[in-house]
């Protein structure tokens, strides 16, 4: 899988060892800042992710923030994400199998690497399972 991954300020620290956890299960990582702790706004990359993960069909995302919140918000705009914030690793099952969530959203401020290992395991070896859920998907969008 190629993923787009971005934070903001709050989320910039956990960054490499995320991105080295995706290289280690065999993921290409494109990593589209920031680069240090200076104060950003965490729309601007939330955007700036979504923009490519839609524009490069069959990638997925990664946005980090101080809890995920604003990320998940932000991205949930743009029409074909499906960003889902999950605290630990069945969230992350649950939102690939039944949400075909396309980007993944967590809190530096809230979750530690032990945990962000599992949740990125968990959402890594999960397939969408499709049938019903896929026509619950589909009505996300009509709204
Ligand atoms: C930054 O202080 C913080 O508000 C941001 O990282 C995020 O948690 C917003 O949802």
């Amino acid at each position: 899988m190629k993923f787009f991954i971005a934070t903001d300020h709050a989320g910039v620290n956990i960054k490499p060892s995320v991105i080295k956890l995706l290289e280690d299960m065999g993921h290409e990582v494109m990593d589209l800042g920031p680069k240090d702790n200076t104060r950003v706004d965490y729309p601007d990359f939330a955007h700036k992710l979504s923009y490519e993960v839609l524009a490069n069909e069959g990638t997925q995302g990664i946005l980090i923030c101080g809890t995920g919140i604003g990320m998940s918000l932000a991205a949930n705009k743009h029409k074909g994400i499906r960003a889902a914030l999950c605290h630990d690793a069945y969230t992350a099952i649950m939102a690939r199998a039944h949400n075909d969530a396309n980007v993944l959203c967590f809190g530096e401020r809230v979750v530690g690497l032990g945990v962000v290992e599992s949740i990125l395991e968990g959402w890594c070896k999960t397939e969408f399972e499709g049938g019903r859920h896929a026509q619950r998907v589909a009505k996300i969008e009509i709204a």
